[in-house]
């Protein structure tokens, strides 16, 4: 594994492409920064992240996803690769909100961003940038997020966590290349949070519903079921869920 240890970065995902278009860094480079000034989140959002106190990582991988495999299946096989390592740690209570956010409870603890890139030779390579906030334990402003200290009590060592992160992604690569697929799906699925619940969305025009998460499809669609008895499929930029 080749790691980049950064101090300060404006955002390592966007780090890592600069350095995708200037070299040919290998598989599975790593990039981690304690701070970042402008960390970027889901759907043009800011990461926050308090300085040297959580991982901030972007990992390049090459050779797992492909024009042929599907784009969803990539991203749950990250998702899980987080899950499982946490899970690991004994971090309590953990489930996946779609799309691919982990939580304890109901407090977000990490967030992915996947963003495919295209090199100049035509190759798709994938940047998995992931922030989980370790041992930060002033979430002042950002009531839905924790982090494993406030969650368990203990101080975490980062590496052991970024180590056992990029063993399971590996392993779930893996599962993808050989078309296991479903077996991912299976364990997606069942972790899925308010899974059969009833809950509240909250559709971009500010309409709120009622609904109950029945699965999520192949194409990474949330389906709900309404009110009605209709059973509908959601895409990420068409609703959230207030909880
Ligand atoms: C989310 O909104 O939940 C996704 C957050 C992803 C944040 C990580 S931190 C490391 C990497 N670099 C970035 O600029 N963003 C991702």
């Amino acid at each position: 594994m080749n790691l980049i240890k950064l101090n300060a970065i404006d955002s390592t995902n966007k780090y890592l492409k600069q350095l995708i278009q200037e070299s040919e860094p290998e598989n599975y480079t790593v990039i981690t920064a304690e701070t970042q000034s402008n960390g970027k989140g889901q759907m043009g959002t800011k990461w926050l992240s308090e300085s040297g106190k959580n991982l901030i990582v972007s990992v390049l991988i090459k050779d797992c996803l492909n024009q042929s495999s599907a784009v969803f299946d990539f991203n749950i096989a990250i998702a899980l690769a987080l899950y499982e390592s946490l899970n690991y740690f004994e971090i309590p209570d953990l489930s996946i909100k779609w799309a691919n956010d982990i939580l304890s409870g109901n407090k977000k603890i990490a967030g992915i961003l996947i963003e495919n890139t295209i090199k100049s030779d035509g190759e798709i390579v994938s940047i998995i940038g992931f922030g989980i906030n370790v041992n930060q334990t002033n979430f002042d402003n950002l009531p839905k997020a924790s982090s494993l200290k406030n969650i368990t009590g203990k101080t975490f060592d980062r590496d052991l966590i970024l180590l056992k992160i990029i063993e399971n992604i590996k392993i779930n690569c893996i599962l993808l290349q050989e078309k296991q697929e479903d077996l991912l799906w299976d364990k997606y699925t069942k972790l899925l949070f308010r899974k059969n619940k009833p809950s509240v969305f909250e559709r971009t025009n500010h309409q709120k519903f009622m609904g109950i998460i029945q699965t999520v499809t192949r194409d990474g669609k949330l389906q709900i079921l309404l009110e009605n008895d209709e059973i509908v499929a959601f895409e990420v930029k068409e609703i959230q869920m207030l909880y």
